[in-house]
């Protein structure tokens, strides 16, 4: 299936697997780009060193285009964004910051940048900073979606860039492909339905509850890593949403995210000292929901962890390779177009 997207990155379908922190490894990306995907490479968590030996090992599963995310709000993200600039990965998807000077050292080795985004604000800003083209996530997606649905957002912010777009948040099957691209987008991102995949590191536990939670069966707040997401209902995120928090339990806990970054805690602490209350607090907020969230993922546990989730869960009932998806998904959506 052709878009403008497709065209831009040099791949098959225009399908990308989002980049999920624990799961979209070198292997659930490369099988997303050997199924003639997007794959894109999350580093959210990884240590810089880390961050190489990924990128190695995908290039090693894949000869296909792949891109690598950089949530630019995380403690190690420049030395992560340096090192991806370093190894010239073919696309950078950057998330949650401003990437200009992404967009020029990318550019200037010839590669291309995604940014992701929910607003139009942020839409606009991205085009002018040099993104190539942009994810645009609605308030249905697992994790930090937007305040408004992909049925309204994704004809908004079409309308408003000139720079092909990818939505993201809600999307599962090949009707909700169909109906991207007639809403103005050149393609879809999908964190939930490829989460539940075969080659997917999400715990086996997980792909089994994915199957059986509905629409309804998560929550957007604040009060899990201190910014709006989505996340699953279950007795963990009840009981870290019950937590109330201060600067002193922030500095507690800021050991903990410090260790996981291996970044160096005195400078951290430093930090939270500084930034004053409502940060100190969106901190400790941090690195509890990082806590729960490779609980949750890697080991399944939904009493001490906390998985985000997309309502698009409602949709989700089997756990298929990730060629099985992309190639029904695209079909799908072809006979819905010829139709
Ligand atoms: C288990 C899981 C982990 C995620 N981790 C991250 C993350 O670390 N950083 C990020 O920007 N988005 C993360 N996301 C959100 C996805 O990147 C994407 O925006 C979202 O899944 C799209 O919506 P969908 O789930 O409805 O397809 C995660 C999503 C899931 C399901």
């Amino acid at each position: 299936m052709k878009t403008k997207i497709t065209e831009l990155f040099g791949i098959e379908h225009p399908i990308a697997l989002s980049g999920m922190s624990w799961i979209s490894t070198p292997e659930l990306v490369a099988a997303v780009a050997n199924a003639g995907g997007l794959g894109i490479l999350a580093t959210g968590t990884l240590r810089p060193e880390e961050t190489r030996e990924f990128i190695k090992k995908t290039r090693e599963l894949t000869d296909k285009p792949f891109a690598v995310n950089v949530t630019l709000y995380f403690p190690e993200a420049e030395k992560n964004a340096k090192i991806l600039i370093e190894e010239k990965v073919p696309i950078i998807n950057y998330s949650l910051g401003k990437g200009d000077k992404i967009a020029k050292a990318v550019h200037d080795y010839g590669g291309k940048v995604i940014a992701t985004v929910t607003n139009a604000k942020h839409a606009l800003a991205a085009q002018r900073d040099g993104a190539d083209a942009l994810i645009v996530t609605g308030y249905e997606a697992a994790a930090h979606g937007g305040e408004v649905g992909s049925l309204v957002l994704i004809p908004t912010i079409a309308d408003l860039v000139e720079i092909p777009i990818i939505a993201a948040g809600g999307f599962a099957d090949g009707r909700g492909l169909a109906a991207a691209l007639v809403l103005g987008a050149d393609g879809i991102a999908m964190g939930t339905r490829l989460m539940n995949t075969k080659e997917s590191p999400v715990h086996e536990i997980q792909k089994k509850v994915c199957t059986e939670k509905g629409a309804f069966d998560s929550i957007r707040t604040n009060r899990i890593d201190g910014l709006p997401g989505r996340f699953m209902i279950s007795v963990g995120s009840k009981r870290i949403m019950r937590k109330k928090l201060n600067p002193i339990s922030a500095l507690i806990k800021s050991r903990k995210i410090a260790k996981m970054f291996g970044y160096p805690w005195l400078k951290m602490a430093a930090g939270i000292l500084f930034s004053g209350v409502k940060k100190s607090v969106q901190m400790a907020r941090m690195a509890i929901g990082f806590e729960a969230f490779e609980k949750g993922t890697l080991e399944g546990d939904n009493k001490k962890g906390v998985i985000p989730i997309g309502q698009n869960a409602g949709l989700i009932f089997d756990t298929p390779t990730v060629k099985e998806i992309i190639e029904k998904m695209v079909s799908d959506a072809e006979t819905i177009k010829e139709s």
